[in-house]
């Protein structure tokens, strides 16, 4: 027999959902930004081996010449981004949501061992909890790069203002740069993230909609079939 078990309460779910919408207009609107002075690359020497971005990427978006638009979606955006991410951490943290997010001494073992099943090198499935050590890790590191973001956002968006912050976070330049790999961070988050949420199947995707899962009654026993009179 089926049960339905809670797994999210409405409040997780909707900061959740509400934070998908509300990331991707900042990583847009601030590459419409980053587009007016694009410096990074990874080179050795004169060799350029990753260049952010070729002119093809900002062509094929249509990223190019929208500086003002980009500025003016982020510098609105980014105040949800914070209020959302505010309530969230407040939530999880007066109503105790946190005790199944931050890591605990077993989270690192644990996590390893999920790598190890994932890839196929372990059999044992990793332990049918709310969320397991990688998630665990994943999870607090990706809300701590929220807090990331705000703060080397805020130092470069007034550094004058707030010169003690930015100074703190290396510099006007340093900071951006910080900025920009969390970026790279949520992105790379984001792809990880889908392909467990894809790995795990419906049943866990409606748990983040809805806010239970489907499971199968141990505890109801299934009515044996009567001994065979002679
Ligand atoms: C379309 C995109 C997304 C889908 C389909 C998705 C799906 C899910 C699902 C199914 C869970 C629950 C996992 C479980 O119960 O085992 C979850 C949790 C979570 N996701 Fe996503 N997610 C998406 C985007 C994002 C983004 C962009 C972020 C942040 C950068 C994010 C951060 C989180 C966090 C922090 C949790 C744990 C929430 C908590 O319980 O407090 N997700 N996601």
């Amino acid at each position: 027999m089926k049960k339905l078990v809670y797994k999210h309460p409405p409040a997780i779910r909707w900061f959740h959902w509400i934070n998908v919408p509300i990331l991707f207009v900042m990583i847009w609107s601030g590459t419409l930004i980053y587009w007016a002075y694009d410096p990074y690359k990874i080179q050795i020497g004169d060799t350029v081996l990753i260049q952010f971005f070729p002119d093809s990427f900002y062509q094929f978006f249509r990223l190019r010449r929208r500086l003002a638009e980009g500025m003016a979606w982020h510098f609105v955006f980014m105040w949800l981004f914070m209020l959302n991410g505010l309530l969230y951490v407040l939530y999880t943290l007066i109503f105790g949501e946190w005790r199944y997010l931050v890591p605990n001494r077993h989270s690192f073992r644990e996590a390893w061992q999920v790598t190890l099943h994932d890839l196929g090198l372990r059999k044992t499935a990793p332990p049918q909890v709310k969320y397991n050590g990688a998630q665990r890790i994943a999870y607090s590191a990706v809300i701590l790069m929220g807090f990331g973001s705000l703060l080397t956002g805020l130092a470069i968006y007034k550094p004058t203002q707030f010169a003690g912050l930015t100074g703190l976070l290396g510099g006007y330049e340093t900071a951006r740069l910080e900025h920009f790999i969390l970026t790279v961070g949520y992105v790379l988050f984001f792809f990880v993230h889908i392909a467990q949420v894809i790995r795990a199947g419906w049943n866990n995707f409606r748990g983040m909609v809805a806010g239970f899962e489907v499971q199968e009654d141990r505890s109801v026993v299934s009515p044996q079939p009567a001994d065979p009179q002679p």
